[in-house]
């Protein structure tokens, strides 16, 4: 209940106080008292002010030094605002003033004065304060790939021109707009990594850019082998192992089940007949592992190397010259059939 009375007489307190600042004839508002502006942005402080009819106002600039007992100085001949300071009021009513390429060294509070030819000068107090901020986008540094990502693109003081911000990836800017200043992946895969910044639509202010990891366990490996198809007793084979992973994987060799090596590469400089065999590959990572489909080497004699091959050489000759001599019997038979009964 008294919170409810306290809201009236507040507003009467306030309407009467206004009176009496009224009646003095002078008065000067802003449009806002606190103005949060991007860096290097133009900022509007826009504003009126009044006097006593019959007065006429002989100055009427902007400032942002209220020293007591010192004049304030008018920022237009400061050297630091000069050129980029622009008045859009008038002598009359308007006061408002442009402030372009706004840096953190403009944060301070401005007041418009004014003096008229009475010699009454006036200053509208409090001024309005400005704030000067840039970007800087927020991000989870890594991200394993299907979790929920919330970027945020933030500000030291909440910009007043709601603003649209404009969100790049790897420099160049995603086509959705967003009015909120973050932005959510509910669902982050590795298609989203890069560097991220984001930006206000209407400003070239854009943050510094951020690089945002998206980790994932390995694919499948896959198994590639170097050489010619056939693969020859001494030939060098050249075994590679690769998965998308990030991080990098580490990868296992395995001939059958027994482990032979650590490298992306497995080499074997001489082949043997005894390197015959299944291989696999395993990529893991902290995400996870993954097994390559198996690839078997199949070694073969190469000519006159070895008893072995020697021994299957004679046996296959002497097979060849049995099949032969058999189908030359059948086929004498065929076409002297007769002869042959008549020798008997
Ligand atoms: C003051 O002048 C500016 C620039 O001409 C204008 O945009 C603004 O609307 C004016 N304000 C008032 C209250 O007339
Ligand atoms: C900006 O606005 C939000 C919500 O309106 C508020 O929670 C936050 O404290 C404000 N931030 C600053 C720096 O004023």
């Amino acid at each position: 209940m008294s919170v409810r009375m306290a809201a009236p007489l507040t507003l009467v307190l306030l309407l009467m106080i206004h009176r009496v600042y009224g009646q003095s004839g002078y008065s000067v508002s802003y449009g806002s008292s606190h103005i949060c502006a991007l860096k290097g942005s133009t900022v509007t402080m826009s504003c009126t002010y009044r006097y006593p009819y019959g007065s006429y106002v002989m100055m009427a600039f902007w400032t942002k030094d209220l020293i007591e007992g010192e004049e304030p100085t008018d920022l237009s001949v400061d050297p630091e605002y000069s050129q980029r300071l622009q008045y859009l009021g008038d002598k009359q009513q308007n006061c408002t003033v442009r402030l372009s390429h706004v840096t953190e060294k403009d944060e301070h509070e401005y007041y418009f004065k004014f003096i008229t030819y009475t010699d009454s000068k006036w200053v509208g107090k409090p001024g309005v304060r400005l704030s000067v901020t840039d970007l800087q986008l927020e991000s989870p540094e890594r991200v394993t790939e299907g979790v929920s990502v919330r970027l945020t693109c933030k500000s030291s003081c909440n910009l007043t021109d709601t603003p649209t911000f404009i969100w790049y990836r790897n420099s160049q800017p995603l086509t959705e707009r967003d009015f909120q200043n973050d932005r959510v992946y509910s669902l982050i895969s590795r298609g989203d990594a890069g560097y991220y910044s984001c930006g206000v639509q209407g400003h070239d202010y854009i943050s510094p850019a951020v690089y945002l990891d998206v980790r994932y366990a390995p694919d499948t490996p896959v198994i590639s082998v170097s050489g010619s198809a056939v693969i020859m007793e001494g030939d060098s084979v050249t075994l590679t192992c690769s998965s998308d992973s990030n991080p990098p994987a580490e990868i296992s060799w395995y001939k059958g089940t027994q482990h032979i090596g650590f490298r992306s590469i497995f080499s074997i400089s001489k082949i043997s007949f005894n390197d015959s065999g299944e291989y696999k590959c395993r990529a893991r990572n902290e995400h996870g592992d993954e097994y390559s489909d198996p690839v078997t080497l199949d070694v073969q004699f190469q000519q006159g190397s070895g008893r072995k091959r020697t021994v299957i050489t004679v046996v296959s000759g002497v097979f060849i010259i049995m099949l032969l001599f058999v189908i030359r019997l059948k086929w004498m038979n065929r076409i002297f059939p007769v002869n042959d009964y008549e020798v008997k």
